[in-house]
């Protein structure tokens, strides 16, 4: 995609005119950065503070999207009638994947049960917290005997539940959208839109470590089709707009209890497994 070059007024988003020189790096966005991470876990129960929700919204639409389009669209929500639904509905899915074996299929080879297997990879997530009676079987998880196992000692409901309860006590979820007019899957702006709105995201994502927040996706509904409907009809998507991902916001408690079944994933690749220098057959070196 090209476009003429664009004047550009540095006063039409905050904090745009703050323009740093390059030899005073903001060290604290830089680490920010680094340290931006999923919370697995529970959130306080208050509410996220009016003006934190908009910030947040501000950095979201401060990413770049092809023309400035600014595809994305949020929906902020705080009723606890709808979270307490979505919340059924994500842990219903929850069970609904884990019991017919659908989760392990689809996501077998993203999982690492030792620290050594991630030291090697340096990618993928790690299974490096199981309530007791599942630990000794800890490699078998994806087995059939694995999910046979995982039924009799009522895994899928437990974790439906866990899914449930955390999404329940979560103050605040936001629902992520894309116009339609934009978002046209197949064609470059159905891409761009997509990266626009990760970049968005992204922004959000950055912006809540600042904050003393967590966020996570609420992934499971989408798994499900017709549990997603039920979200789109929960949230009265219009036909114009595609609801593309939900997540759960909080402020973070002062120490987190681990979920009963936990992963982690700090583990990221070297720099030769993921940039090459001038081809792509040169990796680049530390
Ligand atoms: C497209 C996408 C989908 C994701 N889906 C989920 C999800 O369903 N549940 C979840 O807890 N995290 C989800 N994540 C977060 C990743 O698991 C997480 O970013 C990754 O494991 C690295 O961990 P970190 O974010 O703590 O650095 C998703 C992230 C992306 C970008």
């Amino acid at each position: 995609m090209t476009h003429p070059p664009a004047p550009r007024s540095s006063t039409d988003l905050p904090g745009a005119a703050d323009r740093r020189p390059a030899e005073l790096p903001d060290v604290r966005l830089i680490e920010g950065m680094l340290a931006r991470r999923t919370t697995n876990g529970p959130f306080r129960p208050g509410p996220v503070r009016r003006e934190h929700q908009h910030l947040l919204m501000r950095v979201a639409q401060a990413a770049p999207s092809h023309f400035n389009s600014q595809p994305w669209r949020f929906v902020l929500i705080e009723d606890p009638r709808t979270i307490e639904t979505v919340a059924e509905i994500s842990g219903q899915s929850m069970t609904e994947l884990i019991e017919a074996g659908v989760f392990f299929e689809r996501y077998r080879r993203y999982f690492r049960f030792t620290e050594a297997e991630m030291e090697q990879r340096r990618d993928g997530i790690h299974i490096d917290h199981l309530p007791g009676p599942l630990r000794p079987f800890t490699r078998q998880i994806f087995s059939d005997a694995g999910l046979r196992l995982m039924r009799q000692l009522g895994v899928p409901k437990k974790l439906g539940e866990d899914n449930r309860k955390l999404v329940a006590g979560s103050p605040l979820l936001l629902a992520a959208l894309l116009d339609k007019s934009e978002y046209r899957p197949g064609e470059l702006s159905g891409f761009y839109s997509v990266f626009g709105l990760g970049a968005a995201v992204e922004n959000i994502w950055n912006a809540v470590g600042a904050l003393g927040m967590g966020i996570q996706f609420v992934s499971t509904p989408m798994e499900i089709p017709r549990q997603w409907r039920r979200l789109q009809e929960l949230l009265h998507v219009p036909d114009d707009l595609e609801l593309m991902a939900v997540y759960r916001l909080g402020y973070l408690p002062e120490e987190g209890k681990r979920p009963s079944i936990d992963w982690s994933s700090r583990h990221r690749k070297s720099l030769a497994q993921f940039v090459s220098r001038e081809t792509c057959g040169v990796p680049e070196q530390e």
